[in-house]
């Protein structure tokens, strides 16, 4: 597996999760402006980019939840991690197919991710992407036993059509719920959010839009001051 502690060269990750690949998506517009700004204030940085829709990440399976619970078997795990535990081809398979996931994020320096609100949760490319990605074991380092993503920082830009106070954002708590578990400190946990995104287009929300207009440029700010550090 990658380790990025003996990398001498950053990487940010970027992944958008959004399904609507325009110029109107506003996760997607704030996720390449960080990407923009992140490149300018690190020269010579890695930058890898995963569209989650255009590529989907598959699904898992019988075969993934197979060798997962082989691997949780294990108090310690081999020095490679679950590479040193698969044994057959269909495990092999599984591990493949994961694998490439697990080694960027656990080499990123940076992540960031574009992650609009669909149906009060995760849109279903990214929750693809997280059923896979957190396979057991992956991102603990077997020689510490410590997490290999308690140095990375995780921005997470979502967009909602709707207004924040309606209390029906189940995305926030379960993203910052899931990077914590995957050894995520609080201080490198960001959310940044851009409300009213439906109040240019839907008629009865027409008097939102100065309201929409200022958190989407509050969440330009932050996204600009967010790439500029770590
Ligand atoms: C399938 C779908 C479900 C949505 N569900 C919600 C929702 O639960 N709450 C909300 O405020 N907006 C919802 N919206 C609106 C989007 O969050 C909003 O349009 C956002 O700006 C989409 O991100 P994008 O601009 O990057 O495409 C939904 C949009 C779609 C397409």
């Amino acid at each position: 597996m990658t380790d990025k502690k003996t990398s001498h060269t950053r990487l940010l990750l970027r992944l958008d999760a959004g399904a609507h690949d325009s110029d109107a998506s506003v996760t997607r517009g704030l996720s390449a402006l960080f990407a923009r700004r992140w490149q300018a204030a690190h020269p010579g940085a890695r930058h890898r980019y995963r569209d989650l829709v255009a590529e989907p990440v598959p699904l898992i399976d019988t075969s993934y939840c197979a060798f997962g619970r082989k691997v949780e078997r294990y108090q310690d795990l081999p020095a490679d991690g679950p590479t040193g535990l698969v044994e057959s081809a269909a495990e092999a398979r599984v591990w493949a197919m994961t694998r490439p996931y697990v080694d960027e994020l656990a080499a990123a320096d940076t992540v960031v991710i574009g992650a609009p609100l669909y149906n009060y949760s995760v849109s279903a490319h990214l929750k693809a992407w997280i059923d896979r990605v957190a396979f057991p074991g992956a991102f603990t380092d077997p020689s510490t036993g410590r997490s290999r993503l308690a140095r990375t920082r995780v921005v997470v830009i979502s967009a909602r059509g709707g207004d924040p106070a309606d209390g029906r954002d189940f995305q926030t708590p379960c993203l910052r719920a899931w990077f914590r578990r995957l050894g995520v400190t609080d201080e490198r946990l960001h959310f940044v959010q851009a409300d009213r995104t439906l109040a240019t287009l839907v008629p009865h929300l027409a008097g939102e839009r100065e309201r929409a207009a200022a958190s989407l440029g509050a969440a330009r700010e932050r996204v600009g001051a967010l790439a500029c550090v770590g």
